[in-house]
């Protein structure tokens, strides 16, 4: 805060907590920093230069506990690479989405999926890798659950970057929510499972501290379990995905573009597009009671048919 302003303010305890949230901010970003820096450099190959640690830099330091983050998110997880050599492509594809496509591949004798991120024009090739590094390191941070993915290693060497994954299947087929809404005929049991499972799917991802951001019927593949009758639902896609703590910043949009913006991307939170508000557990909420929404549309009841009016009543 400027110093002119600093004196208007009179109330001094109000300064202390201002300077003090300020520093706890400052602390939390640079531990997040850290601990992703950390995950980035476990996944560097041992011949890279920059692998050596730097003078006066102490390998395995420990990193700083950010408040905010729960105790264990800091450990420093390692990310497995893989070699290319080890993956065997099949010719089946799984789909593509804004920031690759997905195949099945064999690897070790399984199958298992592989996120390929599109090489973009005026991003450099590091910048990609780091979304690949980053995402697996969101996908480690979260730990086990069982409507998460489970993550093999990435691929970060040449310019084929990717992501192995667990291939979630149901009937040799990647049948996203978005699909099974058009085609699977399920009870309104079995879609009131998915959504719960959804909801505790959140739940764990917030706990953990991060926000997924980009929450919507694409990225939620479902899955069929031995021994289970029910379709599970798992969250995909963490490649907007950040720590609470570190929200992208506020975007400013012409009102132009907003609308635009709103009928590309109704799953975002409409405080986020007008710039008002950031990236938050109620946005990501947002986003899940848009599915909620679209999944209750299917069930003839009268608690979707009253939220459809009440919705129409408010555009
Ligand atoms: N682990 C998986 N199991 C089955 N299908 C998957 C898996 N991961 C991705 N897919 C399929 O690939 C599509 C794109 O994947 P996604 O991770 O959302 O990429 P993008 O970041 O490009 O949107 C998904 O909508 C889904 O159809
Ligand atoms: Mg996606």
């Amino acid at each position: 805060m400027a110093r002119n302003k600093r004196k208007a303010v009179a109330d001094r305890e109000k300064i202390k907590g201002i300077r003090k949230n300020a520093r706890r901010r400052w602390r939390n970003k640079k531990a997040i920093e850290k601990a992703l820096q950390n995950v980035v450099d476990a996944a560097k190959p041992p011949n890279e230069e920059e692998d050596s640690p730097k003078v006066g830099e102490l390998p395995g330091e420990p990193v700083e506990k950010p408040q905010s983050l729960p105790s264990d998110v800091t450990r420093v997880p390692t990310l497995k690479k893989i070699r290319s050599t080890e993956i065997v492509r099949s010719d089946k594809f799984l789909g593509y989405g804004t920031f690759g496509s997905c195949y099945l591949v064999h690897f070790r004798g399984y199958l298992v999926t592989v996120k390929e991120f599109k090489v973009r024009k005026n991003i450099s090739l590091n910048k990609i890798k780091k979304e690949v590094r980053n995402e697996a390191a969101m996908i480690i941070h979260l730990g086990d659950h069982r409507c998460l993915p489970l993550l093999f290693g990435v691929v970060t060497r040449r310019e084929r970057f990717r992501l192995v994954t667990q291939f979630h299947v149901e009937k040799n087929k990647s049948l996203t929510l978005s699909r099974a809404m058009w085609k699977a005929e399920l009870s309104k049991q079995s879609w009131l499972l998915i959504l719960k499972r959804i909801i505790d799917g959140l739940s764990h991802i917030h706990k953990r501290a991060i926000l997924h951001n980009d929450l919507k019927t694409n990225n939620v593949v479902l899955e069929k379990r031995k021994g289970e009758l029910e379709l599970n639902p798992v969250i995909i896609d963490f490649g907007k995905a950040r720590f609470i703590s570190d929200p992208k910043s506020l975007m400013s949009l012409p009102v132009a573009k907003q609308c635009a913006y709103r009928k590309n991307y109704p799953h975002i939170a409409p405080e986020i597009v007008s710039g008002e508000g950031m990236q938050s557990i109620l946005s990501d909420i947002f986003s899940f009671g848009k599915i909620a929404l679209d999944v209750l549309d299917l069930l003839p009841t009268a608690t979707a048919k009253s939220i459809k009016a009440a919705r129409r009543a408010c555009c």
